[in-house]
């Protein structure tokens, strides 16, 4: 074998998995169907920003210990091959399984005894024991003696990938003792301590941490909704809430969104016995984009949103990175959109274009803070709003970026409540 390990999928996942993977001085060969990422790479930069890995190329290129292919099969020149392709959910309330068998489906052929294939994306609970089973049926060879197959998930946080790499626990979870061991011996590499399990528990675990985040996003943000109806100020009644108490805890809203916390309490919804409780925190969740234009709409002379510029902070889903993928701050411009309002935007990280802040705040009647990327949570940042934008602006700030503690206030109010005033 001309590779110690493989990673299919050069996603924000695979790609700093495979340079960490190369940095610990394993030959790694990564492979992805998109060839201009895959020139990008080569030419040695990075599609996307994640802290630290623009230098790790550079280093792991220089040692020539990372080559990359368009081939599926030849992901198979390595012993172990990890795998790392989107998994998306389908309308249905069922992941979407296209790329793993579309992967499965490239390696078969080329699958020999002694081959490791550890799944690394987001799974719902028993595709990886309907893997090791695809995998028997299709090539014959037994999954835990003769081939291996184990899930390790990935746990990381977007922005904090070299820093969690080397301390997060590493579940795994073999089919079959042998599979986790072999999955062990390659993890082991990357320093941080290793936690044994079964399959469809490395599984659980992996959506319900997602699912707990949800979930608890979800309350501060039903409460947002409900404080609206009440004439409250939902700032106030969380600070009230966890104010020496022992048990309080509530966290702040937010547009809580993103590819994994958006997608992956389905995988636990698709089969379950008592549907219901997940659905209605994503339907919170989701509500908080038109909770937010409701406000706007009652609050602007006219009930309307027809010819009003507003001006949206943020694309991403995430404080201070260029992740946009299934943001909110999408759906909130399309239901703008939809108000006829002329709607402009700006970040200053995401690759789609956006407008200049200037550009964008000049004559706003709204300015919605949508990502509270650290440029635009300081009070500096409000008073330059404050001067281009329309003298009556309403600001709408669910995750109190400003530090106004009001999720709808017009800049006059702003001015008597600026904490640095
Ligand atoms: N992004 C995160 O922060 C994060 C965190 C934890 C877990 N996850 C999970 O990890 C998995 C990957 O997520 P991601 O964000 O890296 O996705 P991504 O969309 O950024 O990357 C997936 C990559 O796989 C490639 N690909 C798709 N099908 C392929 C095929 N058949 N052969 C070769 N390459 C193929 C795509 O071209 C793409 O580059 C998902 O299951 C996700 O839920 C993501």
């Amino acid at each position: 074998m001309d590779f110690d390990v493989s990673v299919i999928g050069l996603g924000r996942v695979g790609l700093p998995l495979a340079l960490s993977f190369a940095d610990a001085g394993l030959r790694v060969l990564g492979v992805d169907k998109d060839s201009d990422r895959l020139e990008r790479i080569r030419a040695g930069r990075m599609p996307f920003q994640e802290p630290g890995t623009d230098a790790l190329l550079e280093r792991v290129q220089a040692a020539g210990r990372f080559d990359v292919s368009d081939r599926g099969g030849d992901a198979a020149r390595a012993q172990s091959i990890v795998v790392t392709v989107g998994t998306p959910t389908l309308s249905h309330i069922e992941i979407d399984m296209r790329d793993i068998r579309s992967v499965l489906d490239d390696l078969m052929p080329h699958l020999q005894p002694e081959h490791l294939v550890v799944l690394r994306s987001t799974v719902a609970p028993g595709t990886t024991e309907f893997v090791a089973g695809y995998l028997e049926k299709g090539r014959g060879l037994r999954v835990g003696e003769e081939v291996f197959v184990a899930h390790v998930p990935e746990r990381i946080a977007a922005a904090r990938f070299l820093e969690e790499i080397a301390t997060l626990p590493c579940i795994i979870g073999g089919v079959g003792e042998e599979s986790g061991e072999r999955a062990a011996r390659l993890f082991e590499a990357l320093g941080a301590p290793i936690v044994q399990t079964t399959p469809v528990q490395a599984e659980l675990a992996k959506i319900w941490a997602n699912i707990l985040r949800y979930a608890t996003f979800a309350l501060p943000n039903l409460l947002m909704m409900d404080c609206e109806r009440y004439g409250a100020n939902v700032f106030d009644v969380i600070e009230l809430i966890n104010r020496d108490y022992p048990r309080g805890g509530i966290a702040m809203p937010g547009m809580t969104a993103g590819t994994c916390l958006r997608k992956d309490f389905a995988f636990s919804e698709e089969r379950s016995t008592a549907p219901g409780m997940l659905l209605a925190v994503s339907r919170v969740n989701e509500g908080v984009p038109n909770f937010l234009v409701d406000g706007m709409r009652r609050r602007l002379g006219g009930g309307n949103l027809r010819n009003r510029k507003v001006a949206v902070l943020g694309l991403a889903f995430k404080r201070d990175t260029d992740d946009e993928r299934d943001s909110l701050s999408h759906k909130l411009i399309r239901l703008l959109e939809r108000e006829l309002a002329d709607v402009a935007v700006h970040d200053p990280h995401t690759p789609t274009p956006t407008a200049e802040f200037e550009e964008a705040m000049t004559g706003a009647d709204v300015v919605v803070v949508a990502t509270n990327h650290s440029a635009y949570s300081t009070p500096e940042c409000l008073e330059r709003i404050r001067s281009l934008a329309h003298p009556d602006c309403l600001v709408v700030d669910p995750w109190n970026a400003f530090g106004t503690a009001q999720v709808f206030a017009y800049t006059s109010e702003l001015a008597a409540l600026d904490p640095t005033a």
